[in-house]
């Protein structure tokens, strides 16, 4: 029996600024999901949050890019949208880029992570949910999770995985994509997506002898690209994922283990800085300090038979991540006191696509050539 899992966020206004979600826009998504769900278009539903994108993850029969449940997230946005403006939220509708929906939410603005695939007696799942940073900020953990023996003990020790895994990567900036395997071309791998800001994990797949189907997901990350969308600056696609656990796949802890390192990503104040992602509870992810650190929030579900959202279980909530925290702290510190300075902005390429350009090109008729 084949479902399909969504997983469609937007930030449609901050409280203040960047911040939060508000609360009423999280009711009024709920209302529209409920009569969905009433109405059989879904099978379940959570309407969730990190710092100020609104996260709708559902269940339903009707396969990935469908244009009504893309049809059903977008309304949701947009009602949500209309709340937003009412309170004055700050960007009201930032993410909803285009004024009309023509079937499909990719390229509108939204973020997207969905899979289809064949339920599992049991079928543990985790949602992952970035605020303040891109895409390739999943690179190094799902790379982790599903390649790296000293992060998964399965790739070692399980016979049903041992084999490994596929990686599919996009090349954003040529749309085109390439399909590596692990282990045998793990250098290849990391040799793209170590160039995280170019090069994203789009999905994971099983290998030839796994006992799960070749052709259904095992891991999907969003990959949306909002400059090329907006063609200006207007905030970071920060981005989801979705991740199955368990039976000849990581294991829940497996799946979680690598955010016990705080990572580097870009995004931050402005999208234009590099820093630590922080492992937090749904209570915490509400960045402030200088508009940040990036967070991840980690939502743990059972799917049921009948295709319910189990959960969720708010998997950061341990005080084993702890340390990840602190971590992130005393990097955050760190990096701050560059203020301006690289690394902690991003490198001139990366600030194309924000205000800076138009910074530099004020100062242009200054330059003289030198002797
Ligand atoms: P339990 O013994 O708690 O079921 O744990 C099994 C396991 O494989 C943990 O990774
Ligand atoms: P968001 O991408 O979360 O909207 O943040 C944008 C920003 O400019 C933060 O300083
Ligand atoms: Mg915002
Ligand atoms: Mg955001
Ligand atoms: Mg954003």
């Amino acid at each position: 029996e084949k479902i399909t899992l969504s997983v469609i966020k937007a930030d449609i206004g901050g409280w203040p600024g960047h911040s939060r979600v508000h609360p009423q826009l999280i009711e009024t998504a709920e209302e529209i999901l409920s009569k969905a769900k009433e109405e059989g278009t879904i099978m379940d539903f959570y309407v969730a949050y990190a710092g100020d994108d609104l996260q709708l993850i559902m269940t339903h029969k009707k396969g990935v890019d469908s244009p009504e449940i893309h049809g059903l997230a977008w309304d949701a946005f947009k009602a949500a949208t209309e709340v937003a403006k009412e309170l004055g939220l700050y960007g009201a509708g930032q993410d909803l880029l285009k004024d009309a929906f023509s079937g499909n939410v990719r390229g509108l603005g939204p973020g997207v992570a969905e899979m289809e695939f064949t339920l599992r007696k049991s079928e543990p799942v985790v949602t992952f949910h970035m605020d303040k940073t891109e895409p390739g900020a999943f690179n190094l953990p799902i790379f982790r999770m599903f390649a790296d023996p000293f992060n998964t003990a399965g790739l070692v020790i399980d016979p049903k995985m041992h084999m490994g895994f596929r990686f599919e990567v996009w090349d954003i900036l040529k749309h085109k994509r390439v399909i590596l395997n692990t282990p045998e071309e793990l250098y290849d791998l990391l040799a793209l997506i170590g160039a995280k800001s170019r090069y994203v994990i789009k999905r994971v797949y099983p290998k030839e002898g796994h006992p799960l189907p070749k052709d259904e997901p095992v891991a999907v990350v969003s990959t949306e690209k909002l400059y090329e969308v907006a063609g200006e600056y207007v905030g970071k696609d920060d981005p989801v994922a979705i991740v199955r656990a368990q039976s000849g796949l990581p294991a829940l802890g497996e799946v979680l283990e690598p955010f016990a390192f705080p990572h580097l990503v870009s995004g931050w104040m402005r999208g234009s800085h590099n820093g630590p992602i922080m492992p937090v509870s749904m209570c915490d992810a509400n960045p402030t300090r200088f508009d940040g650190p990036p967070r991840v929030v980690a939502l743990g579900w059972q799917i049921s038979p009948k295709g319910e959202l189990v959960g969720p279980v708010d998997l950061f909530d341990d005080p084993a991540f702890e340390y990840a925290r602190q971590k992130a702290l005393e990097i955050t510190e760190y990096m701050r006191r560059h203020g301006p300075f690289e690394p902690h902005r991003l490198p001139l390429e990366e600030m194309e696509y924000t205000t800076l350009p138009g910074v530099l090109k004020r100062l242009e008729e200054r330059f003289e050539d030198i002797e």
